[in-house]
């Protein structure tokens, strides 16, 4: 399998397959995973360092799909993102994990993820996403989000967790600290969820697995 990462030694590899493993698990079980300190030290803080040397300039304000008008933005989302490519080690090594990640999704519950694409965040103070899903039933083509946070040292007051909204009814949303490390993936189709007010910079990476949805008059996805 191709792997970018330079830092993938044997010892990564098997701490992965069992973080894959119990990812996997929870996925088929609850149809969402949170787990803590998932990404080794070295990829984290090569995205950290990434992250926090791209300029501004590099960052620019989401869209928020087919509603893409400034009024209705600021009302849904008002974060700021940058798409990755690939184009530096830090890149290459994330996007090798994550083609790790769904090599092994794909053979343990056979989801035909097909391509992945993801982008950096970031949250100013006071930034949020409101509650929304990622991908809809019918249209979908977005089958799997993760999304990966870089911030040491996040407080119970800093705000800016991430709340998915399950389907039991009367149960409260599972609310994830944006900590570094800690991994969220969950079926886009099957949770709304949404990013509370942050009151400090909140950076995170978010990504999505897709299927191949192409038919003979559009090809999918266009990257
Ligand atoms: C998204 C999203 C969640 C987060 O970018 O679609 O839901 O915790 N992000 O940053
Ligand atoms: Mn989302």
């Amino acid at each position: 399998m191709k792997s970018n990462a330079d830092n993938h030694g044997d010892d990564n590899d098997s701490k992965d397959v069992s973080l894959f493993e119990s990812i996997v698990d929870d996925i088929s079980t609850k149809g969402y995973s949170v787990r803590d300190n998932a990404l080794e030290p070295v990829l984290l803080d090569k995205l950290n360092d990434r992250i926090k040397l791209m300029s501004a300039a590099k960052f620019k304000r989401a869209g928020v799909g087919r509603h893409d008008d400034h009024t209705v933005k600021d009302l849904v989302r008002t974060d700021e993102i940058s798409w990755i490519e690939g184009d530096c080690d830090a890149e290459a090594a994330w996007i090798g994990w994550a083609e790790s990640l769904q090599a092994y999704v794909n053979r343990r519950l056979f989801l035909g993820l097909f391509s992945f694409e993801s982008h950096f965040a970031h949250y100013a103070p006071g930034d949020f996403y409101k509650k929304h899903q990622d991908s809809f039933k019918g249209e979908a083509n977005r089958v799997l989000s993760i999304v990966v946070y870089l911030n040491k040292d996040w407080l119970p007051d800093s705000g800016g967790e991430l709340l998915i909204y399950t389907a039991d009814a009367g149960q409260s949303p599972v609310k994830v600290t944006p900590a570094y490390g800690t991994v969220a993936i969950f079926l886009s189709e099957e949770f709304p969820h949404e990013v509370l007010p942050s009151r400090r910079d909140r950076f995170s990476i978010a990504g999505w697995f897709r299927v191949n949805s192409s038919n003979f008059d559009r090809i999918d996805p266009p990257k």
